[in-house]
Formats: C-alpha cells, structure tokens, sequence
C-alpha cells in the first residue's frame, strides 16, 4: 500500500524518537540474506541456542493445560519467590517475593524503573559506552539523559560522575555490560554505590548478564557492594541471555517494597500482567535448568577466549578483553582517515567500518555510534565458532588492506 501522508500531531515523546540501532542492523543482515546473500552476523545481543529443555517442557504442557489466562499484574508468586531465591543465592541481595516483579523482558524493567523515578526534566546519568536503548528509555520516562564517558577500561569513575552530576536524580549501572563486555570489579561497584547514596541518587543496576562471566572474572553487583544501597535501588535482570530465553520475554525487577508496589501498580495500567505460559517456563528453568545455563556459559567463554585472541593479534586495534556477556567492543582509531580500497570509502571511525565491513565482506558488525562511543564497533559473539573464525578472519583482512 502506498504510504499516505497523514496530518495527525505526534506526541512530544515520540516524535524525535530512534529505533533501536541494533535491531535496525540486524534487519539489514535479515533483508541482505532474503536476497540470498551469505551474511556472517555478530550482531544480535541473542543466544544462538535453546532455552533447557524443562522450561519448553513446561511451556508446552502449560499450553495443553490451559494455563494461557492473566495472572497477577506483578507476575506468579511461585515465580517471584523463586527469582527473590535466585537473587539472594546469586547477587547476595535480599528481597522478599512481594519485592519482586515479573517483567516483560528486561528492557520493559528498566522502562517502567525509569517512569517511577524520573521527573519531567530530571536528569539521569549514563555511563558511555552504553547499550544503545537507554538515553531514549529515558527520554521515553521523560528525563534527560546525561552521557558520562568512561575513558578508563571503560568503566565508569566517580570523578567523572560527580562532574556530571549536578541535578541529577538517577544513576544507570550495567555490569556485565553491553557493548564493552567489561565488569565492574567489587572495589568500583562500592566505590560508585557509597558515592551513589552520599549524593542521594537512585540506581537502577541492569544486570541481566549476571550469569554470563568468564574466565574467573565474578560478577558483583553494586547493591551488594554498598550497603545501604538496596533501599534506594532497583535491581535489573531476567531469563533472555543467560537461559537463551530472549522472545519468551521474561525479565525481573527487584525494588524496595513502596518504589516495588508503584511499579507493580504501573505495570497493572501497562501490561495487565506478563505473559503466563513463559512464566510457568522460566519457572522451571530457574528450577531444573542451570546445568545447561552453565554448559551454554562455558560455549560463550570458549567463544569469548578465540575473540579476544584474534583482536589481540590485530595490529593497531585496541580492545579489552571481555569477561562478561558476549560482546567485544574494538576501538579503530588507528584507522581513522585510511581509505578502503575495495570500496573506495575514508574511513572516519567505526560506524564507517561497520558499513564497510557489511558491503565489501558480509559481515555484520554494529558500529559504536549506537552506544556513545563512534571510535569503536561491537562484535557479538553469540555465534557459532565457524562463524566467528571466517567473521574475524574477513575483519583482520579487511583492516590490513585499509591504506
Ligand atoms: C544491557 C541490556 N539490558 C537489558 C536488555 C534487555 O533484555 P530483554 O530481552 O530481557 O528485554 C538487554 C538486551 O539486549 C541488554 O543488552
């Protein structure tokens, strides 16, 4: 059908609003490969494997048994207690059931953490390189995001926050973290909590790759590290990356019972309730399925070591190894201002490389622009190892040829 033009105003909230950069990309390699192209993608934050088997079980029987009707708007109560159990077990932090709330994937947590906390106008500071949703979720709440860039290893300093944080009502963690595949170490996730408090800031500490962490790295999260902090935090995690659970949209929030009972309310007016077949499923997967949670981590640290050791072996590419997640974010500066000599493009940063990376060699990287940070771009390797050894091997090839 032809696009028509329509006279209908946009709300304010909406109209200078960016999809996702991500999502777009991973369109594009989707598009390119319905043409029948062979596309290499490192693009998608997406694990290419199966949730464990007991929570699709579940899933199907509670299908055949009905079970499709709403349930409570904050989620099952089984499910709430079993996450308050996973949390305390796993992050040291405890919550009672009632203080957790089911949510439709993590991305709606952060969402609707952002709309209890922020005024019209407050401003919300975002440690860069950040996942690229989170300046328009707070645009979304109606805040103004406040990018601090983190120079060091990329990880954020209070120096840093603490310039930038005049008038500022919340503060935004994500460790492990996309893109950079860096954690926080214990010493930082205190430092930047007991700052956090000091200034009477919230935190909302995304944590929804808590589990996915390498090579002796350990994941701590800033509200175990500070005390105190969990009275004036929200805790962000879920089943999508770690349980390779990603469309069955199931994620948990975890807050201090009033800011938890005003986002229970919220999510009742938004969503009714999350989804009650993927509820009964991540139920039995938190019970019965972290032998393959474990055997999918090690498949991303094996994945994780041959990343690391092919851009180590990159000439004038600089990139710290990841310990978490499943991301490695290079940084190309050295390559500003080479020309390509296949496709005849200067090179500025990048964005430039990802879109030459997708032209000349079919491969699909997301250029660092999305996350704050054009100087570098994002490999993910949630791929197959085949993948990534002829994906890499196409982008060391590629940097080499750039004169
Ligand atoms: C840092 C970060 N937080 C949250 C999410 C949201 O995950 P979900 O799929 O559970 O909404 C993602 C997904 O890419 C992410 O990378």
């Amino acid at each position: 059908m032809p696009e028509t033009s329509s006279s209908l105003p946009l709300a304010a909230r909406v109209a200078s609003l960016q999809p996702s950069a991500t999502l777009a990309m991973v369109a594009r390699v989707e598009a390119l490969r319905a043409q029948g192209v062979e596309v290499l993608s490192l693009t998608a934050g997406e694990p290419d494997f199966t949730p464990p088997k007991a929570a699709e079980e579940a899933g199907i029987r509670a299908i055949r048994e009905g079970r499709g009707r709403y349930t409570a708007g904050a989620g099952m109560a089984e499910l709430r207690a079993a996450a308050a159990r996973m949390i305390q077990r796993e992050i040291g932090v405890e919550y009672a059931p009632e203080e957790v709330i089911v949510t439709t994937g993590g991305k709606l947590g952060i969402n609707q953490a952002l709309m209890a906390l922020v005024e019209p106008g407050d401003r919300v500071l975002v440690p860069v390189p950040c996942w690229t949703s989170y300046p328009e979720m707070v645009r979304i709440a109606g805040g103004e995001p406040v990018l601090v860039p983190c120079d060091q290893g990329f990880l954020p300093q209070v120096e840093d926050l603490d310039r930038a944080a005049a008038g500022a009502r919340v503060l935004l963690l994500n460790t492990p973290n996309n893109p950079t595949g860096v954690v926080y170490p214990a010493e930082l996730c205190a430092e930047i909590g007991d700052w956090a408090q000091a200034r009477g800031l919230a935190v909302i500490s995304d944590e929804i790759y808590a589990a996915l962490t390498y090579h002796g790295a350990r994941h701590v999260s800033p509200i175990a590290a500070s005390p105190g902090l969990r009275e004036s935090a929200v805790w962000i995690g879920g089943m999508s990356k770690a349980y390779a659970m990603t469309g069955w949209r199931m994620g948990f929030l975890a807050a201090p019972r009033p800011l938890a009972r005003a986002i229970s309310s919220l999510q009742s007016q938004l969503a009714s309730s999350p989804n009650a077949i993927s509820q009964i499923a991540s139920l039995a997967a938190l019970e019965r399925g972290d032998e393959e949670r474990e055997a999918m981590r090690r498949a991303f640290e094996a994945r994780c070591e041959l990343v690391a050791g092919r851009l180590a072996a990159m000439t004038g590419v600089v990139c710290p190894r990841p310990q978490g997640a499943f991301y490695a974010f290079p940084n190309v500066s050295a390559f500003a201002g080479k020309t390509d000599p296949s496709t005849g493009r200067v090179v500025r940063n990048g964005d430039d490389l990802a879109e030459i990376l997708l032209e000349a060699d079919r491969v699909g990287v997301i250029g660092g622009g999305a996350f704050g940070a054009p100087e570098c771009f994002r490999i993910s390797f949630a791929a197959a190892e085949e993948v990534l050894e002829r994906a890499l091997e196409r982008i060391g090839n590629r940097l080499e040829s750039l004169r």
